[in-house]
């Protein structure tokens, strides 16, 4: 072989440094899987106990019965709120306090946007300023209220495995969960990305939880009827 036979633009180039790790800005999203609601109680539990949570601004996708206000119900409880947690399916939003949550005291406003089809109630109802002040807030159906809300700090994607499965699409197949269906609950496909850096300190303390197993004891359910009926 000659110097002819290299080629004079990568003779002497030194080699491109070692790809490293993706910046965590497009790390792909954590795919989680809950089998039952037992699991998504113990992954409530874990995200309450987070730190990045207090402040935190939390989404919640997923088809009509998927199991996005289970998820807050059981979320809330385990930041120790007590008494009823109504769904906020009429009212658009709930506020809740929890006074012994980790860290100390904390506000929580759990929004469902999903009647919400005036931007400018987003004014008019204050939610704009509940948004600026400090506590966790979620919320149900956030397509619906594209326009006025900020970035999530974490999405949270949830879908029933067998819409999953008849589709193929995932938690894009907009089928919803109907609860009178006979045979067990469908498990669920669950995506978590994160959107600013609070969510990646979110997303990745929750990765480190992913296959660990579930606790011994079953959490209690949630026992509250969503006002909204049956899923369709
Ligand atoms: N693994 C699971 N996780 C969460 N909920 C589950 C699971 N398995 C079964 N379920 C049941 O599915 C139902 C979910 O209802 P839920 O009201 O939480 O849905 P939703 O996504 O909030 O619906 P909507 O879009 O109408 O607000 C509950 O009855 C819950 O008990
Ligand atoms: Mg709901």
């Amino acid at each position: 072989m000659t110097a002819d036979d290299h080629d004079p633009a990568i003779v002497g180039t030194p080699p491109p440094p070692p790809a490293s790790a993706p910046p965590a800005a497009l790390r792909a999203p954590l795919a989680l899987r809950w089998p039952d609601e037992r699991a998504t109680a113990a992954f409530a539990a874990r995200l309450a106990a987070q730190p990045a949570l207090r402040d935190a601004f939390l989404t919640l996708d997923g088809p009509l019965g998927a199991g996005k206000t289970t998820l807050v119900r059981h979320l809330l409880r385990a930041l120790g709120v007590q008494g009823r947690i109504k769904s906020p399916t009429y009212a658009v939003v709930e506020p809740h306090e929890s006074p012994d949550a980790p860290g100390g005291p904390l506000a929580i406003w759990h929004f469902d946007f999903y009647r919400f089809d005036d931007p400018r109630e987003w004014e008019d109802a204050g939610f704009r300023d509940l948004f600026a002040a400090p506590g966790l807030k979620i919320a149900e159906w956030p397509d619906k209220a594209a326009a006025v809300l900020p970035p999530a700090d974490l999405a949270i994607r949830i879908a029933p495995e067998a819409a999953d499965a008849e589709s193929g699409n995932g938690a894009d197949a907009g089928a919803s969960c109907d609860p009178d269906d006979a045979g067990p609950a469908p498990a669920r496909r669950v995506l978590l990305a994160a959107g600013t850096p609070r969510g990646r300190v979110l997303a990745d303390a929750l990765r480190a939880f992913a296959d660990a197993p579930l606790p011994e004891t079953a959490p209690e359910p949630a026992p509250e009827t969503d006002p909204r009926g049956p899923a369709a």
